[in-house]
């Protein structure tokens, strides 16, 4: 699989490809993600594109100095590139327990790295305003493909708009279409 593949069509129809004791799991459900990252044991997996890839556009909107909150994060390197190229405070949230485990103990001494297990449909841990920058990519797309989708996109971007501060950035890379 190539770190800047789409998600993997396997045939069993869209925002689907897991299967748990018989029970067909989504991109959408926290079981989904768990078992997936169990199976890939910790390989690290950039959805959509590399950090490289995006730089120029990241380094423009968003200063090094910023509070970064990286939504669904997963197993991908983005965050550790951008702390490579200087950025200093990046919180790393997903509603995968396994993921978060893995990478905490991958990051354990990297200080700029914080990875917390948060649904980022409440996020009412964090206070109003406490991020400069947010950045998704391809998590409101797996919140598209699980039960209650309308209602889960609209929580999500509402908590997102909570957290940035005025002026602040948001940042999503999606597979939508502006039909969608
Ligand atoms: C398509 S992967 C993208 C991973 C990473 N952002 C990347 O670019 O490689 C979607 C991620 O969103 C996480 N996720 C799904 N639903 C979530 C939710 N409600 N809250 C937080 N994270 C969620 C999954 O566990 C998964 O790690």
């Amino acid at each position: 699989m190539s770190s800047s593949s789409p998600p993997p069509d396997d045939g069993e129809g869209e925002g689907s490809d897991g299967n748990a004791g018989g029970k067909s799991l989504s991109y959408g459900e926290a079981e989904y993600w768990d078992a997936r990252y169990v199976e890939e044991g910790g390989a690290p997996y950039d959805w959509y594109q590399r950090y490289d890839a995006l730089r120029p556009f990241v380094r423009r909107f968003v200063p090094p100095a910023s509070r970064l909150l990286m939504i669904g994060c997963g197993s991908a390197l983005m965050s550790e590139d951008m702390v490579s190229d200087g950025y200093v405070e990046i919180v790393n949230i997903d509603i995968s327990s396994v993921v978060i485990e893995m990478m905490r103990k991958k990051y354990f001494d990297i200080p700029q790295l914080q990875y917390l297990r948060v649904d980022v449909r409440d996020m009412s841990m964090f206070p109003d305003e406490s991020f400069d920058c947010a950045i998704d990519k391809g998590t409101l797309d797996s919140l598209m493909c699980g039960v209650d989708a309308p209602l889960s996109a609209a929580q999500m971007v509402l908590e997102v708009d909570r957290l940035i501060r005025p002026g602040g950035v948001f940042i999503l890379q999606d597979l939508g279409s502006l039909e969608r």
